[in-house]
């Protein structure tokens, strides 16, 4: 990359999981806006199979962390502090879920969800917000505790608020030369 980096370069390079957060109350206009941002996400076949629950009550998010990070679960408990918990759920479609992925072998509605997904937390980034995909808690615990019916399946959820402490350091990543091949790819 050559010359000062563009805006988007930059956010993206700057952007971090974060995992000490402050009680400070996220704006809605600017919760509105991440959720927005995934609303407006590419996904296969236009399925949308997105649905986010927003957990800002303070004794539903206090139950819903208190249950589904324990145990196994535990060293997840820094998303507790987090104004705002939002839980990503896809909701169960025949032909987005089943048939495409028996045809295509590939399970297209995990692609979009992960899509959707990291608009919400590049939308955060570039409002001052700070988030953090995890799909480490306890699944079971979070359907009963949100009452989630069976045809949503519990994917992935994301503390957004403000940080109290980001890290300093860019986690290492591989290189270009380790992940892109041109016009083919080795068997080995
Ligand atoms: C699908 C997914 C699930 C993740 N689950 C967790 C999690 O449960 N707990 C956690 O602390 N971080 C979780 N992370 C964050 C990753 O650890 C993090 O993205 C990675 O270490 C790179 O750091 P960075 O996001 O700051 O660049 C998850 C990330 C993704 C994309």
């Amino acid at each position: 990359m050559t010359g000062e980096p563009t805006p988007l370069q930059s956010l993206l390079r700057g952007r971090r999981s974060i995992r000490r957060y402050l009680e400070t109350p996220v704006e809605p206009e600017k919760l509105r806006a991440c959720l927005e941002a995934a609303r407006i996400a590419p996904s296969a076949h236009n399925a949308q199979p997105w649905r986010f629950i927003v957990v800002d009550d303070p004794a539903l998010k206090a139950r819903l962390t208190g249950e589904s990070f324990t145990g196994i679960y535990t060293g997840s408990k820094f998303a507790a502090k987090a104004p705002v918990i939002l839980v990503l759920v896809a909701k169960r479609e025949f032909v987005a879920h089943h048939l495409g992925a028996r045809i295509q072998r590939v399970p297209y509605y995990l692609v979009d969800m992960g899509i959707a997904g990291e608009h919400i937390v590049l939308q955060a980034e570039e409002l001052g917000l700070a988030t953090c995909w995890m799909g480490w808690f306890n699944y079971r615990k979070a359907r009963k505790v949100l009452g989630i019916p069976r045809k949503y399946k519990v994917m992935a959820r994301m503390p957004v608020g403000y940080a109290e402490k980001r890290p300093r350091r860019e986690p290492p990543r591989r290189t270009l030369d380790e992940i892109v091949t041109y016009n083919g790819i080795e068997r080995e």
